[in-house]
């Protein structure tokens, strides 16, 4: 437990702790790699529409629940009402299987960033990414060091950890993508990338794209587990949450497709599929990048503004079990994340051997890497965020008028809340499964 209620000490600080946490492994590879199997522009129009109509909703909503209860998301949803209590416990079982395969991916990132700053580049990464991955210590051991990279923030506390890592992290993030994408646009293979994000071809269609585009959506805004919960327990009073949350949407919105543009243009140089999948940005963009001009400067520039992103949002994922952790059990910060760490790192396991000695075992037809990654994006996230909406609208007296007052903002909020979005999403969960 703390003794006083930790806060941001800035507003700007706020908005930049949310974009670390909404900005990460989603935007530069879970988007790119499900835009590429989901046939690009189409992928993106969807995406964006969702992002538009269907998040700012819930994106807000817990903010506001944690700005008016103060505290994690288990405290929270138990102060609404004792019933709630189990589903604070769900939001907090879905952030700890998050980073069972989240902070695998970490690891390989660190493996990259000492490839290419070693220039120790491989002359065949297919055999590379599969000969390191299939192994057992290495991806267990290379988790298992990104996870402790990430824990000594929220170890450290809101100001001392989280806060700093953010300010100094997100502004380099920010300079190292716009120098990469600047690079990809001068590549020979621009224009064919960015017809493929940009030029829509509807024979692609099917439903269960819908429920990717809006699992992506939730992943990437970090909605749907309690972490927009945890951190906006931590804002000043007089934070515009509408203003923010916009802000937040922008920003991360803006690093996607910066993303996509900085990776397509790349891939279609040199004439890769860009529905290589899961491992594009593992496979496929380090063979690109090796083979152009000045390929460990970029290849390096590329994996670690790549760790930056990872490691703001791995804080986050922590903080919100971490904080839930502390309040329930009444332990002081660093026990409860020496002891998320310890359950991280336990389940973290299986999936890191997925690639090697697990590869052949199923969950559903998927391998147990796999199996997380789409069980928590696109089912446990849209069913917590219909829950949330559904508490916060329905449970919380006029939360609506509280934070919004009268007005039309106010008004579109409530019907959106109580009803749209909670149905479309009920509906988008159906017809996707
Ligand atoms: N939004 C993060 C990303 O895009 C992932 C994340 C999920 C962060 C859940 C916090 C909580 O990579």
């Amino acid at each position: 437990m703390e003794k006083e209620k930790p806060q941001w000490s800035s507003h700007i600080s706020f908005i930049i702790a949310t974009i670390g946490s909404a900005v990460g492994v989603g935007n530069i590879w879970r988007f790119p790699y499900i835009m590429g199997e989901n046939g690009g522009a189409l992928f993106l129009i969807t995406y964006l529409a969702l992002i538009v109509l269907f998040s700012v909703v819930p994106l807000c909503c817990e903010l506001v629940i944690g700005k008016t209860y103060r505290t994690d998301a288990v405290s929270a949803f138990e102060q609404i009402n004792k019933k709630f209590k189990w589903f604070g416990w769900l939001c907090v079982l879905t952030v700890i299987l998050i980073p069972c395969f989240y902070f695998v991916v970490g690891g390989w990132i660190l493996n990259y960033i000492w490839i290419f700053l070693t220039n120790n580049i491989p002359n065949n990464f297919t055999n590379y990414f599969s000969g390191f991955s299939s192994q057992v210590f290495v991806p267990c051991i290379l988790s298992l060091i990104f996870l402790l990279m990430t824990a000594v923030f929220p170890y450290r506390g809101v100001n001392k950890g989280i806060e700093k890592a953010n300010n100094i992290m997100m502004p380099i993030f920010a300079v190292m993508l716009i120098v990469m994408a600047i690079y990809a646009l001068t590549l020979p293979g621009t224009k064919e990338g960015l017809a493929f994000m940009f030029k829509p071809d509807f024979s692609e269609f099917d439903t269960s794209m819908i429920l990717t585009a809006l699992g992506q959506a939730l992943f990437t805004l970090s909605i749907g587990m309690g972490a927009m919960i945890t951190y906006g327990s931590y804002m000043k009073e007089n934070t515009n949450i509408v203003k923010s949350a916009y802000t937040l949407i922008f920003f991360d919105t803006l690093v996607a497709i910066t993303a996509g543009i900085m990776i397509f243009p790349i891939v279609f140089t040199f004439g890769v599929k860009p529905t290589a999948g899961a491992t594009l940005v593992f496979i496929s963009l380090p063979e690109m990048l090796a083979k152009l001009p000045f390929a460990p400067v970029f290849g390096s520039i590329f994996f670690i503004l790549f760790f930056f992103s990872a490691i703001t949002s791995g804080i986050s994922i922590l903080e919100t079990s971490v904080s839930s952790f502390m309040n329930q059990f009444k332990i002081t910060r660093q026990k409860a994340t020496i002891i998320n760490a310890i359950i991280i790192a336990i389940f973290s396991i299986p999936a890191a051997l997925a690639f090697g000695p697990l590869k052949d075992f199923k969950i559903l037809d998927r391998t147990i890497f796999a199996f997380l990654d789409y069980a928590t994006s696109n089912i446990l996230l849209p069913f917590n965020t219909i829950l949330i909406c559904l508490i916060a609208g329905w449970c919380i007296k006029s939360l609506w008028k509280t934070n919004f007052g009268e007005t039309f903002f106010g008004y579109m909020f409530n019907i959106m809340l109580k009803f749209i979005v909670p149905l479309v999403l009920i509906f988008v969960l159906l017809a996707g499964i």
